[in-house]
Parts: C-alpha cells; structure tokens; sequence
C-alpha cells in the first residue's frame, strides 16, 4: 500500500463513519486511462453505500483528471462486487481465466469517462 501510494500515478479515498475509517479505494491514473486497483469496506459497514460512494470520488477524480476510461478485474464470483460494478456503470470488457486459482476467473469490466 505504501509503496502504491508513493506513485505518482496512485491516488485513494479513505471513507470515515462516526470518526473511523470504515473504507478505502486505490486507482491509478496513466496514459489517459484509469484503473481501480482495490477497494474494500469493513465487513460491519457493508451494505450501507459506502462502496457506492467510494467508486464514485475514484470515478469523479479520475474524470477531473481527463482520463477517458476506467477499468478494473473482479473475481468472476463476488457478487457483491460485480453488483457494485454494474451499478457504478461498468461492462464486462474480457475474462481471464483461472486467474484467481481454483477455477476462479478474473473479469476485466470497463466504462467511458464522458468528459
Ligand atoms: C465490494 C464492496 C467494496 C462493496 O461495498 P459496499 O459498501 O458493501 O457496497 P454498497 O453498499 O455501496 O453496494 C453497492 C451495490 O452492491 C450490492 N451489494 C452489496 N453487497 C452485496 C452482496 N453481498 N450481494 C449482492 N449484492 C450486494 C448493493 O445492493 C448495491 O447494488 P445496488 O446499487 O444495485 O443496490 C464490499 O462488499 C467489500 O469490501 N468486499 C470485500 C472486498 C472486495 O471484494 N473488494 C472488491 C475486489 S474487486
């Protein structure tokens, strides 16, 4: 995370509930093309669109930025964050599979960043 951080390329949100820090997403942001490199919730808060809100400031930032496309991989089993994705406006782009082991394939979704 600290060695992410330290990029030039990476920027982050952490989100705060009742003073704590409850959530945080990680992008980078190169070449006019961004890409989500973690998110996650604490177990205790998911579910309240913390996430939701989250994927948006990466989105937005990303945007401000002039990038013209986000893309991210998910675990082709976790519904919770495919449900997120979708809502937040991405497309399947492609498929990877095994990427995860155990037959688990990574999909890679995109969407435009209309300016
Ligand atoms: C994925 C994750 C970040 C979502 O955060 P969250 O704060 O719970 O998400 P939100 O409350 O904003 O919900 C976003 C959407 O996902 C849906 N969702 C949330 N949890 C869900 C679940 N367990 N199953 C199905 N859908 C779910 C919500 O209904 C919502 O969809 P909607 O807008 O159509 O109603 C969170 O579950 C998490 O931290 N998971 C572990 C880490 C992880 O998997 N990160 C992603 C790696 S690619």
């Amino acid at each position: 995370m600290a060695g992410l951080l330290s990029l030039p390329t990476t920027f982050g949100f952490v989100a705060v509930r009742a003073d704590e820090p409850c959530g945080f997403v990680l992008a980078s942001l190169a070449g006019g093309e961004s890409e989500i490199l973690s998110i996650a919730v604490v177990p205790a808060r998911r579910g309240s669109g913390i996430g939701t809100v989250l994927l948006a400031a990466a989105v937005e930032t990303a945007r401000a930025a002039g990038a013209d496309r986000m893309f991210l991989e998910v675990a082709a089993d976790d519904p919770a964050a495919l449900a997120l994705y979708r809502a937040g406006g991405f497309a399947p782009a492609g498929r990877r599979a095994n990427y995860y082991g155990s037959g688990v394939d990574a999909l890679l979704m995109s969407r435009r960043l209309e300016a």
